[in-house]
C-alpha cells in the first residue's frame, strides 16, 4: 500500500476500507508516514469527510495505536462522563459521588491540563492530602468497594491521537467532525469504558458555538461508540454562561459540595441529573430515565451521595471534613465584590473571557509550566435573565494579589446588561441516542 495512492482516494472523495485506515494510522504512529503526507490526507479529511464505517474504523484503529486500560476485574457497567469543555464545569464532581452512591461503578482517568480552572485532579487536590498516584491494582480495589475512585493519566494510551491532534493544530484541520469525534471517543475507549455519557456543550464558552455544529459533533460521536460496541449517548447543553457560579478550583469543591447537599446552582444541579440519570440507566441500575432521577434525588435528600464523596477523600488520603467544613479548603487572602454600575438585566455573560479572568488570578494554566493556585476564583451571584440594581454585587472575586484593575475590567468588559427584560437560556437543548 502506498500512502499517496490514499491521499489521492480520499482527495477524490472515495472510502477508505478498514485496512486503509489501520495501514495509516499504524504507519503514521510508528513514523513510516511523514507528517506531510499525513497533513495532506487531513486535508482531504476536512473536505470529503468520513462515513460512519470510515469513522468507527479511524477510532479503532487510534484506540490500538498504543495501550488500553482493562477494567474488566470491575464488577459491573463502567460509564464514563465526558464533556467537551466549558467554563466552571464542576459536573465531573458531582457525578462521581452521585453516581456511586447508587452502586454506578465510577473508574475515572483524569488530567491536569490547560485551561480557565484547572482539571479534575488540580479540583480534588484542593482537599488537604488527596492524591492519585496510586496503583493500578489498588485503583481497581477502590473502585469495587467504593465505586469511585479517580487515578492519573498512565501509560501510553491513543499516541495516534495526539500525534495528530498536534498536526492538525497547525495545519488548520482541528475543525473537522469526523476527526473530532474520532478523537475523543477514542480517548474514552482506551481508557476502558463499557458506556459512555457525553456532554457536548454549545454556545460562546463551547468549542462548538452553534446547536447544529453541537448536534452533527454528538451525533457523530454517539454514533460512532454504538457502532463500536459501546452504548453512548450525547446531551447537548449551554455554555453561553459559566455553569453553576463558581469558577476556581477550591471554590468548585465547594460548589459540588453544596450540589451534592441539594443546595447547589439550579443549572448545575439539572445538569447532574440529566447526565446523572443516562449515566445509572446505561449502567442498568434503573429501567427507566425517571426512576434513574427518582433514586437520584433519594440519595441527595437522604446524605448518602455526601457520604460517598466524603468515603472517596479519605481513601485517596484526603480530609472527608472539608465536606462538612469547606473553610478547611484553600483561602485566598483577599475578596472583592464587583458591584453593578447601573439597574437592568443581565443579558450576557461571556463564558470564555470570564473563564480567562480566572485564570488571570491564577486558577487555571497558561502554559504546562504554570502553577495554579487552588484558591483563587470567580463566585458569580447573578446569571442571563437576572434583574440588578445599581451597586449590587454581580460577582466575588477571590483573589491573592491586591492589585487586580484588569481583571475587574475584562470582567466588567464581559458581562452585558440590557434595559430589557431577558430570558435565561435553555440548560439542556437535546439528548440524542
Ligand atoms: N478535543 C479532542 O480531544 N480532540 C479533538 O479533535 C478536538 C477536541
Ligand atoms: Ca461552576
Amino acid at each position: 500500500m502506498r500512502m499517496v495512492d490514499l491521499i489521492e482516494k480520499k482527495r477524490d472523495g472515495k472510502e477508505l476500507t478498514s485496512e486503509e485506515i489501520q495501514f495509516i494510522i499504524e504507519g503514521y504512529t510508528n513514523n513510516t508516514i511523514p507528517d506531510y503526507q499525513m497533513s495532506a490526507l487531513t486535508m482531504a479529511i476536512y473536505f470529503q469527510g468520513m462515513n460512519e464505517r470510515e469513522r468507527a474504523d479511524l477510532t479503532m484503529a487510534m484506540v490500538h495505536s498504543g495501550d488500553t486500560i482493562d477494567l474488566s476485574a470491575i464488577e459491573g457497567v463502567k460509564v464514563d462522563k465526558h464533556s467537551t469543555g466549558g467554563v466552571g464545569d464542576t459536573t465531573t464532581l458531582v457525578l462521581g459521588p452521585l453516581v456511586a452512591a447508587l452502586g454506578v461503578p465510577v473508574a475515572k482517568m483524569s488530567g491536569r491540563g490547560l485551561g480557565h480552572t484547572g482539571g479534575t485532579i488540580d479540583k480534588l487536590e484542593a482537599v488537604k492530602g488527596f492524591h492519585v498516584e496510586i496503583e493500578n491494582d489498588e485503583f481497581i480495589r477502590l473502585v469495587n468497594e467504593n465505586k469511585l475512585a479517580v487515578i492519573g493519566q498512565s501509560g501510553n494510551l491513543t499516541p495516534a491521537d495526539k500525534k495528530l491532534y498536534a498536526l492538525r493544530d497547525v495545519t488548520g484541520t482541528v475543525n473537522s467532525i469526523p476527526l473530532i469525534a474520532s478523537s475523543i471517543m477514542s480517548k474514552k475507549i482506551a481508557a476502558g469504558a463499557d458506556a459512555i455519557c457525553l456532554d457536548v456543550k454549545t454556545g460562546a464558552g463551547a468549542f462548538m458555538k452553534t446547536i447544529e455544529d453541537s448536534r452533527e459533533l454528538a451525533k457523530a460521536m454517539v454514533n460512532i461508540g454504538n457502532n463500536v460496541g459501546r452504548k453512548t449517548m450525547a446531551v447537548i447543553s449551554d455554555m453561553s454562561q459559566p455553569l453553576g457560579y463558581a469558577i476556581g478550583n477550591a471554590l468548585e469543591v465547594k460548589e459540588a459540595i453544596d450540589t451534592l447537599r441539594g443546595e447547589g446552582p439550579d443549572d448545575l444541579t439539572e445538569l447532574c441529573l440529566t447526565l446523572g440519570s443516562h449515566m445509572v440507566y446505561l449502567a442498568g441500575k434503573a429501567t427507566t430515565l425517571e426512576e434513574a432521577r427518582e433514586k437520584l434525588l433519594e440519595v441527595i435528600s437522604n446524605g448518602k451521595a455526601l457520604e460517598s464523596f466524603k468515603t472517596f477523600l479519605q481513601s485517596q488520603g484526603g480530609d472527608p471534613e472539608v465536606v462538612d467544613n469547606p473553610s478547611k479548603l484553600p483561602q485566598a487572602k483577599y475578596t472583592f465584590d464587583l458591584p453593578s454600575l447601573e439597574d437592568g438585566y443581565i443579558s450576557e455573560i461571556i463564558a470564555d473571557e470570564i473563564g480567562t479572568a480566572a485564570m488571570m488570578l491564577g486558577a487555571g494554566r497558561a502554559t504546562k509550566e504554570s502553577i495554579i493556585d487552588l484558591a483563587v476564583g470567580i463566585v458569580l451571584h447573578k446569571k442571563i435573565g437576572d434583574e440588578v440594581k445599581k451597586g449590587e454585587s454581580l460577582l466575588t472575586i477571590y483573589s491573592n494579589q491586591e492589585e487586580i484593575e484588569d481583571v475587574k475590567q475584562k470582567l466588567y468588559d464581559n458581562i452585558i446588561m440590557s434595559k430589557q427584560k431577558v430570558t435565561a437560556p435553555i440548560l439542556i437543548h437535546e439528548e440524542i441516542g
